[in-house]
């Protein structure tokens, strides 16, 4: 069994006696839908679709002063002190016949304890390294260009694909994320009975900003950019050290890789929802932990998606967080066979 994680952070803080725990739950489908309070507040049916988890406030509009804490009456994560906002794209399967599918998403089996979705979702890290100081309400940041066409532009080391060839989620072995043979681009083969996608965010902040206009000069990378915890933040305009975020979304292929008859051989077999490649993956972030919980889980070495008592953190079960979604903002069909992906304009109903 391949502790991959602990590993790295075992081995970033080689020498020292501990090695430190790290923050790993699931967190189920709040909804699926074209908004991005982001990058389109106020918009219905933004230019392309995010599958959405955690606190139940998430609107079209979250502007400054928007508090996921006090707003929100549930979170789809695991545990209950969490009300921040995690998004992604949606990932869609394009058969041979023209026809469009959303893949499903489930939780990384692997040997540090199932991660269970029971509606789809991803898996949240927070990996610490050091002494780092928690994010501030209001605070939000992008990892990832959703325009970015060119996978060489993309840093493999924070944003990556796996192709995973065996049935069960279990089984999983490869090393770190963004290690070995992960790849930028989406993996394309056959064998692939799922993709796992990588988001790994930054980890230094400027100390001052909450948000910046493209939502991502407030921060910037650290000495690390892999999934270790971020090392250390060397450049005196970004001197706070975060806790370093890192979304985990486990994309089920197996359906699709089975029906042959439908494989495509003209185009790519699997494209996200701005309907383009593995190089335009990103990550949204929205901070909505409750009071000073995230620091006191980071000071605490709270670990892995146990309760924490010394942080105050308790958990919820899967029934609990999965029950907690929301309707559709910008209502259109996103899920079984579709003629096009819901992009661009709304898509008609027929
Ligand atoms: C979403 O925002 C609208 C105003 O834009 C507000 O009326 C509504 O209560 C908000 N919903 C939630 C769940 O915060
Ligand atoms: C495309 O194939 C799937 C099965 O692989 C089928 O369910 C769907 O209806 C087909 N779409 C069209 C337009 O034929």
């Amino acid at each position: 069994m391949h502790n991959h994680l602990a590993l790295a952070a075992t081995a970033l803080l080689a020498g020292t006696a501990t090695a430190q725990n790290m923050l790993r739950f699931a967190c189920g489908q709040l909804v699926v839908e074209r908004t991005d309070p982001i990058v389109n507040p106020g918009q219905r049916y933004t230019p392309h679709l995010h599958q959405i988890v955690g606190g139940n406030s998430f609107n079209i509009s979250m502007e400054d002063g928007h508090d996921p804490v006090s707003k929100s009456t549930c979170t789809s994560c695991s545990f209950v002190q969490d009300l921040s906002n995690y998004w992604t794209a949606s990932m869609f399967f394009h058969g041979k016949n023209g026809s469009y599918k959303r893949v499903p998403q489930q939780g990384n089996g692997g040997p540090q304890g199932a991660l269970v979705h029971l509606n789809g979702g991803m898996d949240i890290y927070y990996i610490p390294s050091g002494k780092m100081t928690a994010f501030r309400p209001g605070f939000r940041m992008i990892a990832g260009d959703a325009a970015e066409t060119s996978e060489t532009k993309v840093n493999k080391v924070s944003i990556c694909h796996r192709c995973w060839d065996r049935p069960d989620e279990n089984t999983f072995v490869g090393g770190a994320p963004c290690s070995g043979s992960d790849t930028v681009g989406i993996p394309k083969e056959t064998k692939c009975q799922k993709i796992r996608q990588t988001i790994v965010f930054p980890t230094c902040w400027d100390g001052k900003n909450l948000d910046s206009p493209d939502h991502k000069s407030h921060v910037a990378y650290g000495t690390s950019r892999s999934a270790g915890g971020g090392g250390s933040c060397s450049d005196a305009k970004f001197p706070v050290k975060l806790p370093q975020i890192m979304y985990e979304v486990m994309w089920d292929t197996s359906s699709f890789v089975k029906d042959t008859a439908n494989w495509p051989t003209a185009h790519a077999p699997y494209v996200y929802s701005m309907n383009q490649g593995g190089s335009a993956a990103h990550g949204d972030y929205v901070f909505g932990w409750k009071d000073d919980s995230l620091q006191k889980a980071m000071d605490k070495n709270c670990n892995l998606n146990k309760a924490c008592p010394a942080a105050g953190l308790t958990t919820q079960t899967p029934e609990q967080y999965s029950a907690c979604t929301k309707k559709q903002q910008a209502p259109e069909p996103v899920d079984g066979w579709i003629a096009a992906m819901p992009v661009g304009s709304p898509l008609r109903l027929a």
